[in-house]
């Protein structure tokens, strides 16, 4: 299938975090010079989020004459320890759902605006496509490989989380780390550093450090949903927060079926 497909050049377009006024104007051109925009469909309970990609695209395509064409995202295989092979299986999986989806638009006469020219195909990425996302790394696997690809910078998770808790992300002259929940659960906290910005925690890993030597000394600014209009916020010492943190974190999953969460910890308060 993917020998038809016509040289693509690829624009992977950050949109913030939920917040539509995040849409930078560059993201939007970006958008509105695009042949075809990509829209992952990922089940149910992540619906919501679909929602608000084709929010975005409604309020800003309008007579652009960009095409959507949806695809249903891969789940990644969970089973056994090959945490780097899942991995592959799973992005090499998308690529050929990217590569079937944009088959689907051209079989559907996808009007090219500019005849003899590559296909210009986005893809809209949560936060800012460099950070913990693979976008990037599956775009490197089209086959044909892709004309060209252009990365739009996008408000991230965690500019948004410091923004809204109106903090610094480094302390002066100072290192940080952003890891994942996974890391701080198997590694602890992490050396040479003050602050660690934690991502990807479906399990409030801060708990883990409860019992440390250095527990006594951290704080925490913890948000979820940041941009959107049910944004959640909480913050102090970490002994103090923690609890209050599970608890809100459980409802709100509860209530809405879905949560994306990050939070920044630092050591001397
Ligand atoms: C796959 S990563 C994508 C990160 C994204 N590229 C960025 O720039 O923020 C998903 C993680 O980002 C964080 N995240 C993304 N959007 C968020 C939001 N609106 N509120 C809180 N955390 C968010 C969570 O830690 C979530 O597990």
């Amino acid at each position: 299938m993917s020998a038809a497909l016509p040289p693509v050049a690829l624009s992977l377009i950050g949109i913030g975090t939920g917040n539509p006024d995040h849409l930078t104007r560059e993201a939007q051109a970006a958008m509105q010079a695009a042949d075809l925009i990509l829209l992952p469909h990922k089940g149910e309970d992540k619906a919501e989020l679909a929602a608000l990609r084709r929010d975005l695209c409604d309020a800003v395509l309008a007579s652009s004459g960009t095409r959507i064409e949806g695809f249903d995202m891969p789940v990644r295989r969970s089973t056994g320890d090959d945490y780097l092979a899942q991995v592959d299986e799973w992005h090499a999986a998308i690529t050929r759902c990217w590569q079937a989806a944009i088959a689907r638009a051209m079989e559907g006469g996808l009007p090219l605006r500019t005849a003899g020219q590559p296909l210009r195909v986005a893809l809209l990425v949560w936060g800012d496509p460099a950070l913990y996302d693979s976008t990037l790394r599956i775009a490197a696997r089209m086959q044909p490989a892709p004309h060209s690809v252009r990365v739009v910078a996008g408000i991230s998770s965690m500019q948004v989380l410091c923004a809204a808790h109106a903090i610094a992300l480094n302390g002066i002259g100072q290192p940080f780390v952003v890891t994942t929940g996974r890391q701080l659960r198997e590694q602890g906290w992490p050396p040479g550093v003050d602050t660690a910005v934690v991502m990807l925690d479906g399990q409030c890993s801060f708990t883990e450090l409860l019992a440390g030597p250095e527990s006594a000394d951290l704080s925490i600014w913890w948000g979820a949903y940041l941009g959107m209009d049910r944004q959640m916020l909480d913050s102090g010492p970490l002994a103090e927060a923690a609890p209050r943190i599970v608890q809100a974190r459980a409802a709100a999953r509860e209530r809405h079926g879905w949560i994306m969460d990050i939070y920044l910890l630092r050591r001397g308060g």
